[in-house]
């Protein structure tokens, strides 16, 4: 396989459910090996239908989905590369404790105690849940159960990492934690894959956009382009209000997204 074979290559997929809804419409694109693509649209405009097809949980009713060149389907391993946080944490949770939830897809890969037990140390410590392993997922706050979600499958390190509203319900220290750590995975070279409802923060932080408007997707391209055409964002219903400390920055000191991690420091401190 040539190196440069795009991680996913989706051609004219569409979707439709069984009730008839069709939920996405002819949606072309192709995403490369070691970025971070953010996929935005207002509520049902098809962010979850794309993500679960990319996760291979759902079959597009038309057109192809290859990943590193292959059907999807046909790919070996595919389970072990690619990791899927769900937009709600519940439909993840399977086991009764946090520290369960946690080692359940490392444990799968035959590591033994003491390796889980560290592995468990170093991923609470990254996702700040230390104080939460001896309780039931189902018990927890929002944010907290969001948390564990990322933290369970984050354990398993696939090499590809889609989340489904990961930042949803994330107070801004935790948004902040979250960006930092997807970058940190992009840098080594892992894929992150990731949508929101909104024109949130951390589309600043990734290399590529995807706009999804009535299941179509309306424009994809690097986030420089697509950030600075206010007019896509607003045609998609998309709120910008919450932008504005960042299209300050790109103004007064002609940076171009995506952000490093130190304007993500200068920011926290803001
Ligand atoms: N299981 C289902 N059965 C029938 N229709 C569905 C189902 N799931 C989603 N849909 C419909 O498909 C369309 C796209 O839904 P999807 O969940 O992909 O949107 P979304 O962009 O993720 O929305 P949200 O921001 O609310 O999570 C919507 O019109 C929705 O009503
Ligand atoms: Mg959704």
């Amino acid at each position: 396989m040539c190196s440069d074979t795009p991680l996913y290559t989706c051609r004219d997929i569409s979707y439709t459910y069984p009730d008839g809804s069709t939920a996405l419409d002819n949606v072309s694109l192709e995403v490369r090996r070691g970025t971070s693509t953010a996929i935005i649209g207002v509520n049902g405009s098809g962010k979850s239908t794309l993500l679960l097809i990319l996760a291979g949980l759902l079959k597009p009713s038309n057109g192809r989905v290859l990943y590193k060149g292959v059907p999807l389907d046909k790919y070996r391993g595919f389970r072990r590369e690619v990791g899927i946080v769900f937009q709600n944490p519940e439909d993840q949770f399977i086991t009764s404790t946090v520290y369960e939830e946690i080692i359940f897809g490392p444990r799968q890969l035959g590591l033994d105690n003491d390796e889980l037990d560290s592995l468990v140390k170093e991923v609470s410590s990254i996702f700040m849940i230390n104080d939460l392993l001896g309780k039931s997922p189902f018990r927890l706050s929002g944010g907290e159960k969001r948390r564990v979600a990322i933290a369970s499958v984050a354990s398993y390190n696939p090499e590809v990492l889609i989340l489904d509203e990961p930042f949803h319900d994330l107070s801004l220290n935790y948004k902040i934690m979250l960006i930092k750590y997807l970058l940190s995975k992009v840098n080594k070279g892992h894929t992150v894959i990731y949508s929101c409802n909104d024109a949130d923060i951390s589309i600043f932080f990734v290399d590529y956009i995807g706009i999804l408007y009535n299941g179509r997707l309306i424009a994809y391209g690097e986030s420089s382009d697509i950030i600075r055409n206010t007019d896509l964002l607003r045609g998609a219903e998309l709120d910008t209000s919450i932008l504005k400390t960042f299209y300050r920055l790109l103004d007064n000191e002609d940076i171009n997204p995506p952000f490093s991690i130190d304007i993500l420091d200068r920011i926290s401190g803001m």
